[in-house]
């Protein structure tokens, strides 16, 4: 989800995406390109007499997958095996490692009780390597099992494995990669097996082709069969080895994404695409619309996304102006150090962007002098959120552009001025409480370092996936650039 250090957080977006469940949702999704439309077609794809195409067949071909929102993040499916084996996985730009629970026996999950996860009476559905004609275990000596291992000595795996020097020195060493472990920020730890498998995706030729199964054949994954807070799968989306679109082939040209709001977190009739290929580059550009700032390179984490952030600006762009209220970020968010440390990581497997202690309580205490609204002392308490606003809303559902708390801007570095991110104002404030008594509380979905993060490097602040809905973000891996549109995000499925 992210480099050690970095933690993830739960808080309650199961009652706020329950909010919005007695109020009508009258979004009307943006009229898409016909190649997005498609993706209402997504789920007739697998019918048994579709022809699979060829990945390696084909130069020029874009992938296009619909993503849905959860609890805490946002989903992708994978059809793993042959015969496809459909499992959702987080999408996480903040690890390499693809993995599916895994396994003949049940899947075991340590500290995933108490959440949403394991409401279900159902089993974790489990990925059976059995079923799939074109499963085989990935070997000691593959670059994914040296990587796994993250060992400096690429011999490791098979000197573990038990093979003799002379096997894995001639590369002749045919045992499987040992059993590995995986860990995540705040604790959380996977263990399983390499395993390679076709993973099946939904590609156009061209990008302007209709959508058609595509299968990659020895897609090297974990076959997971217990983790630490880890309660279903995670496709790798970092720039390391193992990464899904670094195995795909997409590193050298780029992938972009766009997620409707959590308050689709229920509703199967809308989804938002995640695009991988040289559509995802050519359809953004500054005439369409899109900032772009540039990515930054970190020694410490360098498969991971960074960007700049030079300051946080509240309040609207009225004609042009700068708003008042400019806060500067310290140096450390707009630049990575010789060490690798600061910088901005882009994480969509943490939920609430995440800044340091003291421009985090410069910026809130802007927010709180600028807001009209009594504080909700009450809600700030019982949802771990720092500023919570009491404000009138005479009839539901109301409209967020009608309140007064102030948009939120970033001004993202390298832009020449001119790169201020307006983030959409759901994706910043969030009715955390049904309408009552003409009140609504919303408390700003922003949240500080802990200090340890804080003292232990990595980088200076998170950019995570609460803060990024209705926002569509290209990667642009060849100007090593990343760039930003607001927009309404959600496709009728
Ligand atoms: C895909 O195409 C490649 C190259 O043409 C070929 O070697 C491979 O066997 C094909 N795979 C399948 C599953 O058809
Ligand atoms: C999804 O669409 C179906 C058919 O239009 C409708 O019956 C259902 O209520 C919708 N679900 C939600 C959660 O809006
Ligand atoms: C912004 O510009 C419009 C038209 O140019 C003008 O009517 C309006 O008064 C301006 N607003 C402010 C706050 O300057």
């Amino acid at each position: 989800m992210h480099p050690p250090s970095i933690h993830i957080s739960f808080i309650l977006l199961c009652i706020i995406s329950s909010c919005f469940s007695s109020q009508s949702t009258d979004t009307k999704p943006l009229s898409q390109n016909s190649i997005v439309l498609d993706l209402s077609h997504v789920r007739s794809l697998y019918t048994p007499s579709m022809t699979i195409l060829n990945s390696t067949r084909y130069d020029f071909l874009d992938i296009i997958e619909p993503v849905t929102a959860y609890i805490d993040g946002y989903l992708l499916s994978l059809n793993l095996g042959t015969p496809p084996q459909v499992f959702q996985v987080y999408l996480d730009t903040g690890s390499d490692l693809t993995w599916v629970p895994c396994g003949t026996s049940s899947y075991q999950c340590m500290e995933c009780g108490s959440n949403e996860h394991s409401t279900s009476k159902r089993p974790t559905p489990m990925f059976l390597p059995s079923q799939s004609s074109t499963n085989t275990m990935d070997l000691c000596g593959s670059r994914f099992c040296v990587d796994v291992h993250s060992s400096d000595n690429r011999f490791d795996p098979c000197a573990a494995a038990g093979c003799a020097i002379p096997a894995f020195t001639s590369g002749l060493c045919a045992r499987p990669c040992p059993p590995f472990s995986y860990t995540y920020g705040g604790g959380a730890l996977v263990l399983g097996s390499l395993a390679r498998d076709s993973v099946t995706l939904h590609g156009s030729v061209h990008g302007i082709a209709p959508l058609s199964p595509v299968a990659f054949p020895g897609f090297s994954f974990g076959c997971v069969g217990s983790s630490i807070r880890e309660p279903i799968g995670i496709a790798g989306f970092g720039k390391g080895t193992l990464s899904l679109p670094s195995q795909l082939g997409f590193l050298g040209k780029g992938f972009s994404h766009c997620f409707l709001g959590f308050r689709f977190a229920r509703n199967p009739n809308f989804t938002s695409p995640l695009v991988m290929g040289e559509l995802a580059l050519s359809s953004a550009t500054e005439t369409d619309g899109f900032l772009f700032t540039p990515m930054l390179k970190s020694f410490t984490y360098p498969n991971f996304y960074y960007i700049g952030l030079e300051g946080i600006s509240l309040g609207a762009n009225i004609n042009g102006s700068t708003a008042a209220m400019a806060i500067a970020a310290p140096p450390s968010l707009s630049s990575v150090d010789p060490r690798g440390d600061g910088g901005v990581l882009v994480d969509t497997g943490t939920t609430y962007t995440h800044l340091p202690g003291p421009f985090y309580a410069a910026v809130m205490s802007s927010l709180s002098s600028a807001v009209p609204y009594e504080r909700s002392r009450d809600m700030e308490d019982r949802t771990g959120f720092d500023l919570c606003f009491k404000v009138p809303c005479a009839r539901a559902p109301c409209a967020e552009e009608d309140d007064e708390l102030p948009p939120i801007s970033l001004h993202l570095a390298g832009g020449g001025g001119g790169a201020r991110l307006t983030l959409p104002k759901l994706s910043c404030y969030y009715p955390v409480t049904a309408v009552k008594d003409n009140v609504v509380v919303k408390c700003l979905l922003f949240q500080r370092m802990d200090e340890e993060e804080e003292a232990g490097g990595g980088p200076g602040a998170v950019l995570g996936s609460f803060q990024m809905q209705n926002v569509e973000v290209v990667y642009d891996l060849v100007a090593g650039r990343v760039g930003f549109r607001p927009r309404d995000c959600a496709v009728r499925a």
